[in-house]
């Protein structure tokens, strides 16, 4: 039957780890997806560079929002990065020609999802960004789809690896942050810029989308009250350990109820002292997790590899299957009915 057909901006670490997945395991893809996934055109900063694939198969764009008039596409992957320019060009041109946006852009959808969302609902086309929260751990569709019958009360989470990473190394060897973050990113979990990681940003971005997802509203990154983990000492950690207590960067998002008016969104991420049997206190490593608090399901906890090039692509290549197979809903970030949840709570909740 008739490919699913795709164009890929940005050809790193992720976009490179899209090719490899959709290459090994085309079989399975295909059989999910009901048919074929195909790559038709790429996009990158150098054509040159040798990434150890071969791109001699695919139409090159220099100009990554070009990828929004290539013939006969049904989707356009952004994997550049940024929270604005090139991706956000692409996103709202792809949209805009009625191209559906898979993206593993936090930035981008914590800062402008509302508006890309709502792009997505005129054209008719959808918007997902699995990957842009913890990667590969399917956390988005677990709260739109498998607590969709939930009212949410509260989500917490480990939402940045490298922190803690940190966090956890520090714990074991005792030494202090600066050696352990060179360690990070010598592993390659940090961000481009490590102020992300280690100052709470980029848990932020993810915070935001989640908040927004769980509870319908837009996503606030602004709104997001973040300290990051800098001042963190090993002594802390050895303190909080004789105490009973671990120290773990926590992202946590709820509704406060206030009289009178509609509650207000809290959204912080801050380093907390969890009880040594908390369920995130046991999060080790580079691994995200998140506790999200249903009304009638109790809590869930989602974990596993929230960064990494086979991980990020896993996200990715599930968004592709669901659009290929039609199962995906139409706008994704905040969904029709909750639009109007939305501008409520956007006057009131802060
Ligand atoms: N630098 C991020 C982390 C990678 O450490 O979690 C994925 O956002």
């Amino acid at each position: 039957s008739d490919a699913f057909k795709l164009g890929l901006a940005g050809l790193g670490t992720v976009g490179t780890g899209v090719l490899r997945l959709l290459d090994d395991n085309a079989d399975l893809l295909a059989a999910r997806a009901g048919r074929p996934i195909e790559v038709v055109a790429v996009s990158a900063r150098t054509r040159g560079r040798d990434r150890g694939i071969d791109l001699s198969g695919y139409q090159w764009c220099d100009d990554p929002a070009d990828l929004a008039q290539v013939e006969g596409l049904d989707a356009v992957i952004e994997v550049m990065g940024g929270t604005d320019g090139p991706a956000l060009d692409l996103a709202r041109a792809s949209l805009s020609a009625g191209r559906s946006v898979v993206t593993a852009n936090k930035a981008m959808i914590a800062t402008h999802g509302f508006e890309l969302a709502q792009a997505a609902e005129a054209a008719g086309a959808a918007l997902l960004f699995e990957a842009a929260v913890c990667a590969g751990t399917p956390i988005l569709q677990t709260m739109r789809d498998g607590l969709s019958a939930n009212r949410i009360d509260r989500i917490e989470g480990i939402l940045n690896g490298t922190s803690n990473y940190i966090l956890s190394a520090m714990e074991r060897s005792g030494e202090d942050f600066g050696e352990t973050l060179a360690e990070a990113q010598r592993l390659g979990y940090a961000e481009a810029d490590p102020a992300l990681d280690v100052d709470g940003g980029d848990a932020a971005h993810k915070l935001a989308i989640l908040a927004a997802l769980g509870f319908g509203l837009r996503p606030d990154f602004a709104g997001v009250e973040v300290n990051g983990i800098r001042d963190v000492r090993a002594a802390d950690i050895a303190q909080a350990e004789r105490l009973g207590y671990k120290i773990r960067l926590v992202a946590m998002a709820d509704l406060v109820d206030r009289p009178g008016e509609a509650p207000a969104l809290l959204q912080r991420v801050r380093p907390c002292l969890l009880p040594a049997d908390h369920l995130l206190a046991g999060i080790d490593g580079p691994t995200n997790a998140v506790l999200t608090l249903g009304d009638q399901s109790g809590p869930i906890l989602i974990q596993g590899a929230g960064a990494g090039s086979a991980a990020t692509a896993s996200g990715i290549v599930a968004d592709v299957v669901a659009l290929a197979r039609g199962q995906a809903r139409a706008p994704l970030a905040v969904p029709a009915g909750q639009l109007a949840v939305a501008e409520r709570a956007d006057s009131g909740a802060r």
